[in-house]
């Protein structure tokens, strides 16, 4: 078992493969655009039923599992959640598929589908994972220049199976898509600090409601446009996210340290220039004793009663007066 490699990728002179995907919601109808454009025979099946966006977009649709098993797809394309991926294969008769059929999925975590793929898969079933680093969002002008990161797990060289990988992967390439060849480790390693994070911030701002107005600022606009993009995906995507990739736990504590850090660097300076104006405001009562100090900044004390040390003095009663 080898890597059928990127350079293998010729002309789409072949017979076009018949790509069943499974999963046919938000993300695999959009996937299934692009295949399609290339000229390849596209089948679903999903929890849902597609019946009427299929019979309109020239796509076979099944209700059923076994049906689409039947009909014998190069390709099983898996788009479902990263939440459902378990059971929504091992739903899947493996036994009614050809011999050399090959797993692909498109999940948003790697680690997690190429496990489960060598674990339950025949053995004689290719397996190639793949992430397509855009969605209907970014992609919706065209995927040109758009990262596309796959490891070939399983392909078994210079066969059929071989040449259908380089085929399938070709999809993307033909579409302009900048192909990451990269291991499913990696791909957590470095999406955890880019994508996850971008999706966590995306998700804390959406709490914030920010609305547009009729002065933002070029940054400002970014963010708008970042939570617009988040929020559009199910919360089950960001979910899947964060429980599915080890790396995320360690990325939303370093976020968590971060902001503690930021906030720490604005209340230290607060805190020296208040204890600055409080020790002024000691002295210069000293030296001043008949004037009252014009302080702008300490609140009056009647109103900061449990914050005695940040209020401004009381005026004295006569029984103190007396006393001293
Ligand atoms: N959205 C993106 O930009 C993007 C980009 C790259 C990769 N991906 C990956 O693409 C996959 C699909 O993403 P998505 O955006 O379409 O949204 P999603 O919420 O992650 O997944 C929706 C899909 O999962 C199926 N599903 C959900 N719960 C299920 C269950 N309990 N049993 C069976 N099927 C279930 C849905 O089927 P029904 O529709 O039939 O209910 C639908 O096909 C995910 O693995 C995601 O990581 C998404």
């Amino acid at each position: 078992m080898s890597n059928s490699g990127m350079e293998s990728l010729g002309p789409n002179s072949e017979t076009p493969l018949k790509i069943a995907i499974v999963g046919f919601g938000n993300f695999g109808q959009f996937i299934a655009k692009g295949i399609q454009r290339q000229g390849h025979v596209v089948l679903a099946s999903s929890r849902s039923d597609y019946s009427d966006y299929c019979n309109e977009n020239g796509i076979k649709f099944f209700k059923n599992l076994e049906e689409l098993c039947e009909e014998e797809p190069d390709i099983v394309l898996i788009c479902s959640s990263i939440l459902s991926t378990e059971s929504v294969i091992l739903g899947i008769p493996f036994h009614k598929l050809k011999q050399d059929t090959i797993f692909a999925d498109v999940l948003s975590v790697k680690e997690f589908p190429r496990n489960l793929f060598l674990d339950v898969l025949p053995p004689e079933f290719g397996i190639v994972c793949t992430h397509p680093m855009f969605g209907p969002d970014s992609g919706k002008h065209g995927w040109a220049g758009l990262p596309f990161v796959y490891d070939e797990v399983r392909i078994l060289k210079g066969s059929t199976q071989a040449q259908k990988c380089a085929q399938f992967l070709s999809i993307f390439q033909k579409e302009g898509c900048r192909m990451v060849e990269m291991s499913c480790k990696e791909h957590d390693r470095y999406a955890a600090g880019t994508q996850f994070i971008t999706h966590t911030i995306g998700r804390i701002l959406s709490q914030l409601n920010l609305e547009s107005t009729p002065i933002n600022t070029n940054g400002y606009e970014t963010l708008l446009q970042l939570t617009e993009s988040t929020v559009s995906d199910s919360f089950d995507l960001y979910y899947g996210l964060f429980m599915y990739n080890v790396n995320a736990m360690e990325q939303i504590e370093n976020l968590s340290k971060a902001f503690e850090a930021v906030k720490q660097k604005l209340f230290s300076r607060l805190h020296g220039i208040l204890k600055k104006q409080i020790i002024e405001r000691v002295s210069f009562q000293k030296s001043i004793p008949e004037e009252k100090p014009g302080s702008y900044f300490l609140p009056d004390n009647k109103k900061m009663k449990d914050f005695s040390s940040f209020a401004e003095p009381s005026e004295k009663t006569s029984k103190e007066q007396e006393d001293e």
